[in-house]
């Protein structure tokens, strides 16, 4: 495949091939020297008109790993302020030879638009776009929960993962539905009534109002950021209300079972869908997460851009 926009682009093959190379590059992260030769004279670019603080550290970390030649494009401080529309910013990149392109964008689509379009000859991988998807954000957090979770196999199939929160506004949630969904995990969203996008009952999981019911048969819980910048604050209930009804405390995290763990993209509002106490517990994978991205947009890159050559070469037979 030549690009990465939607977790749906993903067979149950494709994803374990991306999990399974990610787990060879963390591998190399644990190395004292981290980078490996593989994209070396590819150039990488990250586009980003929405602010990120862990994907684009972590895809512009990854392609230096893997020795690419990197470009960082924010939107903030070019030419996008004057006017400048996706089509000319692409040529500009296009012209300056860019091999991979990540683009994370606040319009639902623009990856898509992007990729399909005759602008660019090279890969898009989509880094968050709009209220749509962050697969790359799926990625990392099924790699997270084989770590953790799954048995023979590094099968997750079976395995019971509430996401809960703001699914109307979340990327990461639909990524997550999808992926997960592939990979035979069963999927429960729990969000008030008023945070769940039209159409969720046509989504492959369940759907609940109510976290206390769900906790203690939950092999991961994954909070969902709230998300008021993008929100009609009439629509929105109080902070108090809220994490009332669906934060994380340590209470609730207490009727986990003990093997569960509680996941959280990021960036956290503490105090409102997860407490300090949580987030800062031993049982909150969120910075575990961060470290996975790494290894995930390493493999994404190296599977888009690599070819034929093994991605981690042997290690040099003992001499006798
Ligand atoms: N999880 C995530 O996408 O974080 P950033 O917005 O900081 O990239």
């Amino acid at each position: 495949k030549r690009h990465l926009i939607s977790a749906a682009d993903l067979t149950r093959d494709d994803a374990l091939l991306v999990l399974d190379t990610a787990e060879e590059m963390a591998r190399v992260a644990d190395r004292p020297i981290k980078k490996l030769p593989t994209l070396r004279g590819r150039t990488v670019v990250n586009l980003f008109f929405e602010d990120s603080t862990r994907t684009r550290i972590s895809f512009e970390a990854a392609a230096k790993r893997l020795s690419a030649d990197v470009i960082n494009f924010s939107a903030k401080g070019s030419s996008v302020s004057k006017g400048e529309s996706l089509k000319d910013t692409a040529l500009t990149l296009e012209a300056m030879g860019a091999d991979a392109v990540v683009i994370r964008h606040h319009m639902s689509g623009a990856p898509h638009r992007l990729a399909y379009s005759d602008w660019i000859g090279g890969s898009v991988v989509n880094a968050g776009d709009g209220t749509h998807e962050h697969p790359t954000q799926a990625l990392l957090d099924a790699f997270t929960m084989r770590r953790h979770l799954s048995g023979p196999g590094r099968d997750l199939a079976g395995r019971r993962i509430t996401i809960v929160g703001d699914v109307l506004h979340s990327r990461v949630a639909r990524s997550n539905v999808l992926l997960l969904g592939t990979l035979g995990a069963e999927v429960t969203l729990v969000a008030p009534p008023t945070l769940l996008p039209i159409g969720v009952e046509d989504w492959p999981c369940e759907v609940s109002y109510d976290l206390d019911a769900v906790l203690a048969k939950s092999d991961a819980v994954m909070m969902l950021r709230v998300q008021r910048e993008r929100m009609n604050a009439a629509f929105f209930p109080t902070e108090r209300e809220y994490s009332r009804r669906y934060g994380l405390d340590g209470l609730r995290m207490a009727a986990l079972p003990e093997h569960a763990v509680v996941m959280h993209p990021g960036p956290m509002n503490r105090g409102m869908e997860i407490t300090a106490e949580v987030a800062d517990s031993p049982r909150c994978t969120a910075v575990e997460q961060v470290k996975n991205g790494v290894s995930i947009r390493m493999a994404v890159l190296y599977l888009l851009l690599g070819g034929a050559e093994p991605a981690v070469s042997a290690p040099a037979p003992a001499r006798t």
